[in-house]
């Protein structure tokens, strides 16, 4: 007689959420199929649900943002919980107080969830060994943006089904970007060919170690990609000149009507934002038929509530 072995049911684990990178696919599958159940809230007449209710998180953010701050604010008030707002202007970082003094200071008030941006790489990691509460990385350095790849893949997945099988190019600046280190470790998990598309100087030095191709030539790879993800050239990370002028990068590596007339006539154009506009894209394919880059920002509502969510669930059950 066969031995049927039933295979166990999946069990979300993690109260943190710092990165893409220690996920598989499993875990990833697992967070994008539990937004999808979250999306419909946002289309009922009461766009509220009451998973979280009772509970406090905090949004604490050391760097400025529209779309992360927002839509986390948006997704715990549409999961009822409670959201302190934290900036670091109005708060007494100001006069000097630590990272870690915040942190404790704002736990000790009874706070639940903390959403933290920082400049500093680690930033969440930190957190996470040093305070009670669950700790959801938006985004630390150059290091990794997980709830933007984690949208990003749930974007692609919702328009074609699945990532395997798909080529994906990740253009501009790579070497300072945390969106592309999220999305690569996502991209790659769920079976799609990455390239990491820019200038030499903007690429990072460690590429060989990590999973993704790589191409100078945004020329050579346009016709051959499903889904064409644009970064924005942080000016604010750039220590020095990494191309010889803006004019220059935009002739070679923007996003262009004319390149997109090379493009695959179903390719899906995508943008973290904010956008550069007339630099990194030029606004017409920007608003184009083929951009999904406000359905990325729709969509990173559902990814975040289904990441409130399990952090939230997972702490319940450790405790
Ligand atoms: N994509 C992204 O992180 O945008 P914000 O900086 O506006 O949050």
């Amino acid at each position: 007689m066969a031995l049927i072995r039933k295979s166990k049911p999946f069990r979300w684990r993690r109260k943190h959420l710092l990165g893409l990178r220690e996920l598989d696919a499993e875990e990833i599958t697992y967070i994008l199929d539990t937004a999808k159940g979250f999306e419909q809230i946002s289309t009922r007449s009461v766009k509220k649900a009451p998973p979280l209710r009772g509970k406090v998180i905090v949004n604490l953010f050391f760097e400025d943002s529209t779309r992360t701050r927002n839509s986390f604010a948006l997704a715990a008030s549409r999961l009822s919980a409670d959201i302190i707002e934290f900036t670091k202007k109005s708060s007494a970082v100001s006069k000097g107080e630590t990272l870690l003094d915040t942190a404790r200071n704002l736990e000790a008030m009874g706070i639940d969830i903390v959403v933290i941006r920082h400049s500093a790489a680690g930033a969440s990691k930190l957190l996470s060994r040093n305070i009670n509460a669950c700790v959801i990385n938006a985004g630390d350095g150059y290091c990794e943006h997980p709830t933007q790849g984690l949208l990003d893949v749930y974007t692609i997945r919702k328009i074609r089904g699945s990532l395997a099988g798909l080529k994906i190019a990740i253009v501009g600046d790579i070497a300072h970007s945390r969106v592309a280190r999220s999305d690569m470790w996502a991209m790659t998990k769920l079976g799609a060919e990455v390239t990491f598309v820019g200038p030499p100087t903007l690429i990072p030095t460690e590429v060989g170690r990590l999973p993704v191709n790589v191409s100078y030539s945004l020329d050579e790879i346009i016709e051959k990609v499903d889904v064409i993800n644009m970064l924005r050239i942080q000016f604010e990370r750039l220590g020095g000149n990494p191309f010889p002028s803006i004019r220059e990068y935009s002739h070679y590596f923007g996003l262009t009507v004319e390149r997109m007339k090379r493009a695959k006539p179903d390719i899906l154009v995508m943008h973290p934002g904010p956008i550069n506009r007339g630099l990194e894209m030029e606004s017409e394919v920007a608003d184009g038929q083929n951009s999904v880059i406000l359905q990325q920002v729709t969509n990173g509502l559902a990814v975040r509530m289904a990441v409130l969510f399990l952090v939230n669930q997972a702490a319940a059950q450790v405790s």
